[in-house]
């Protein structure tokens, strides 16, 4: 059932070219430029005449939801908020009509994610749902949607539903920005075809894995650790400091790099590892000089970087190497080795990665 894997988690990690594929199989034509989408095509109007786009969701559904509003924004100039569902059903929110709700679940039955669709419904707005499971309640209570083709998901930690849900998310942005004409048919095509090659490049990246279990040897008994990132990358430094906190009961924190100045850079110490996106697009030379502020105060850096980096790799004490995309699709790639990372550190330290202690797979309780 694991299919030779030693846990479901790590099974699920590198079915993520697979999943990827089937996520946007029969979705994008690449080579015409096309994204075909019946929940969007039939609802086109919705988001086009949409004031803004609320995107609701907890967990890892939250972090991919924050990497759609940097996505839709970017692309298609559609003004976005992201909330957390359980913060957003409570506050007594504005919504209108007007607005467009984009609720995620992995699971489709967080109770939370759930009851704000409930409310945003009940306000008028039009509910777009982006699950993996199929007929699950959220699903259901939507008005229209786009499952995420991963295939079931059972390790608690989520994996494979964070990366397929970008997926969708970037697929939305670029049809919205491509109906907006933000894009060109000759650019669209341009990304569609990068896209297309990222599952052969997780592939490439699944195969670190030694790499990346040296690393989790140095630091699988640090009490603390950082994640950081900017741009597109900053909820994928959220992302990894959650996997590491879920699976190997290490306290984690992801922040923007640039907010580490405004309080966090007082932990950093001999003691401390940071591990940064510094990938050669996105504010990379302001990440450096991030790096650089680490480096001086005797933090221990471990990078993920762009395949040629030479900047980096001086300074850092590791660095990990994905290949040259788009900037806007990295975060499928550099959530990976953080993936990795999280789960060997957990196996080293005998814990059980599947099951986590205090954690469900379905929050179906608020
Ligand atoms: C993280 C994790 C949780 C879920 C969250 C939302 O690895 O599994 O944070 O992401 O409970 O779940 P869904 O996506 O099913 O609504």
């Amino acid at each position: 059932e694991k299919g030779g894997y030693d846990h479901f988690m790590l099974k699920e990690i590198h079915e993520q070219p697979k999943a990827i594929i089937d996520t946007y199989r029969g979705r994008m034509l690449p080579d015409e430029g096309i994204i075909r989408m019946s929940g969007i095509d039939n609802h086109m109007n919705k988001f086009l005449n949409a004031e803004r786009i609320i995107i609701v969701a907890c967990g890892t559904s939250w972090h991919a939801g924050l990497v759609g509003e940097y996505l839709i924004e970017d692309k298609a100039r559609i003004p976005v908020e992201v909330e957390y569902a359980s913060e957003f059903r409570y506050r007594n929110p504005i919504i209108t009509s007007k607005d467009v709700v984009i609720a995620i679940s992995q699971s489709g039955e967080t109770a939370d994610t759930l009851a704000a669709i409930k409310l945003a419904k009940s306000k008028g707005a039009f509910v777009f749902g982006i699950c993996n499971v199929v007929g699950s309640s959220i699903a259901r209570e939507t008005d229209a949607g786009a499952y995420t083709h991963a295939g079931p998901e059972i390790g608690v930690a989520s994996t494979k539903a964070f990366t397929t849900q970008i997926t969708v998310l970037t697929l939305i942005a670029l049809k919205l920005a491509s109906k907006k004409g933000e894009i060109s048919k000759s650019e669209l095509r341009t990304f569609l075809q990068k896209m297309q090659l990222i599952p052969k490049k997780v592939e490439d990246l699944l195969k670190i894995d030694e790499k990346v279990k040296e690393i989790a040897a140095v630091y699988k008994d640090a009490p603390n650790c950082l994640y950081l990132g900017r741009g597109f990358n900053f909820p994928v430094a959220l992302e990894g400091a959650l996997k590491l906190k879920e699976i190997s009961y290490i306290h984690a924190e992801g922040y923007p790099a640039a907010e580490m100045k405004h309080g966090p850079i007082a932990l950093i110490d001999e003691n401390m590892p940071i591990f940064v996106i510094a990938t050669n697009k996105g504010h990379y030379e302001k990440v450096v000089s991030n790096i650089q502020e680490i480096k001086s105060r005797a933090g221990k850096i471990i990078a993920i970087v762009t395949e040629g980096d030479t900047q980096v790799k001086d300074i850092a004490d590791h660095v990990i190497e994905i290949p040259e995309t788009e900037e806007a699709l990295t975060p499928l790639l550099t959530t990976i080795p953080f993936q990795l990372l999280s789960y060997h550190i957990a196996v080293m330290l005998n814990k059980n990665v599947d099951q986590p202690r205090n954690l469900a797979k379905s929050v179906t309780v608020e």
